[in-house]
């Protein structure tokens, strides 16, 4: 057990006045208080993958209201919840929210910025985190057919916090998991939810060149790993822009490159890495065919030896139709028609909840999180935070779209 930990922040000057008059009145004062009060004290004590110790214990006390039949720890630093349903017999529907956040130093200026140096949560899973609990809130004050799991997840920014969820077991036997992400292109009140790519495969490579080092005054004794390296780099650019259909979303991006350590001297070894995004599985087969073909080719072409290691991360998420109509109606249901709108754009991004898609049916949402007159600041970067009416928008669609996907599994 957690010692208890008390929250740093209250709700403050939080204006309760945008929110969609339906979302607005599903909560009660106190609750709506409390749920901003959680969100913001997350939000000032980020913590990185694996390592959301204080984060757990706060979720784990804000659980109690909830009035939860169990509290599961898994993972390391996740909680599954378990809110009872109507009929305990019932198939059991999930909803989740990630909790971890990133290694960023932030630079928004909020008066709940981070207290932990270098740490932020700069891609809004303070938010996922809270409206997670506040799914947990409305299920509790009027609960789904069957019961509902919550899942607070960790590791999503290291794409292994679902798996672990996955293995510990907890999950086993769900009939169906629903999860969003917040997004700054979309004002709050706005919700995607469509059928279709909605995040992109996010698999990572590392390529070694080897060959012989020499004095750099004496060239000709030296298999030049650095001037191959830099060849594979810009040959690796010709895959995407002369063997992919140019139809097909994909990216390739070399992100790090290692070499030497003196002015005067050519090394052994140079090493190159990046990420793989797709959507297709034919392309993410093909991407990391041609990058070995490559590295191979331009080894061979310079008498270096070339390793080629590809890390499968996240699937890709692609939303099937009636997972995604639950949530469609249930978005629409609580905001109007209007309100649901497309991504209009294709999404590069991993996500690692297209591990729990891939073996329980689901459907993931985007969720507008930019207030009135506020820059799309994309996330990941030190200026990101999702306006806090977001996190209500959130725990209302999941709720509602748990109680309709668990009302039509009791019912077929
Ligand atoms: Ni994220």
């Amino acid at each position: 057990m957690h010692e208890s930990v008390a929250l740093s922040m209250t709700a403050g000057d939080f204006d309760h006045s945008g929110l969609p008059a339906k979302v607005a009145a599903l909560f009660g004062d106190e609750q709506r208080a409390a749920l901003i009060a959680l969100r913001r004290d997350l939000h000032q004590h980020p913590e990185l993958a694996f390592a959301e110790s204080r984060t757990s214990a706060v979720l784990e006390q804000a659980l109690v209201m909830a009035d939860p039949v169990s509290v599961q720890r898994v993972a390391r630093t996740g909680l599954v919840a378990r809110i009872r349903g109507r009929d305990r017999s019932a198939p059991v529907v999930a909803v989740r929210g990630d909790i971890d956040a990133l290694p960023i130093q932030e630079a928004t200026g909020l008066p709940f910025s981070s207290r932990n140096e270098g740490v932020m949560h700069a891609c809004g899973h303070d938010v996922h985190a809270a409206w997670a609990i506040g799914a947990a809130y409305l299920l509790a004050a009027r609960p789904a057919t069957g019961d509902v799991l919550v899942v607070l997840q960790p590791a999503e920014e290291i794409g292994e916090g679902a798996a672990a969820v996955l293995q510990s077991g907890a999950l086993d036997g769900v009939a169906a998991i629903f999860g969003a992400h917040v997004d700054r292109r979309f004002l709050v009140g706005q919700v995607v939810a469509q059928a279709g790519p909605l995040a992109a495969a996010a698999d990572t490579f590392k390529i070694t060149l080897t060959g012989r080092g020499a004095h750099g005054a004496r060239p000709h004794e030296s298999v030049d790993p650095v001037l191959g390296a830099a060849l594979l780099i810009a040959s690796l650019q010709g895959i995407v822009s002369r063997r992919v259909n140019p139809s097909v979303p994909a990216v390739l991006t070399v992100a790090t490159m290692q070499a030497g350590s003196a002015s005067n001297v050519i090394p052994e070894i140079a090493t190159i890495g990046g990420t793989l995004r797709t959507i297709d599985p034919a392309t993410r087969a093909l991407l990391a065919n041609e990058m070995r073909r490559v590295a191979h080719g331009i080894a061979v072409a310079h008498d270096l030896t070339a390793e080629v290691l590809i890390d499968l991360g996240p699937p890709p998420i692609v939303n099937p139709e009636q997972e995604t109509a639950w949530a469609r109606q249930a978005a629409a249901g609580l905001l109007g028609i209007d309100a649901v709108v497309p991504l209009g754009i294709t999404n590069m991004a991993g996500e690692d909840f297209a591990y729990y898609m891939a073996s329980i049916p689901g459907a993931f949402l985007r969720i507008g999180a930019r207030e009135p007159g506020g820059e799309a600041t994309p996330a990941h970067t030190p200026r990101f935070f999702a306006a806090d009416g977001s996190l209500f928008i959130g725990a209302a669609v999941l709720a509602e779209t748990a109680r309709l996907a668990s009302a039509t599994l009791a019912s077929a």
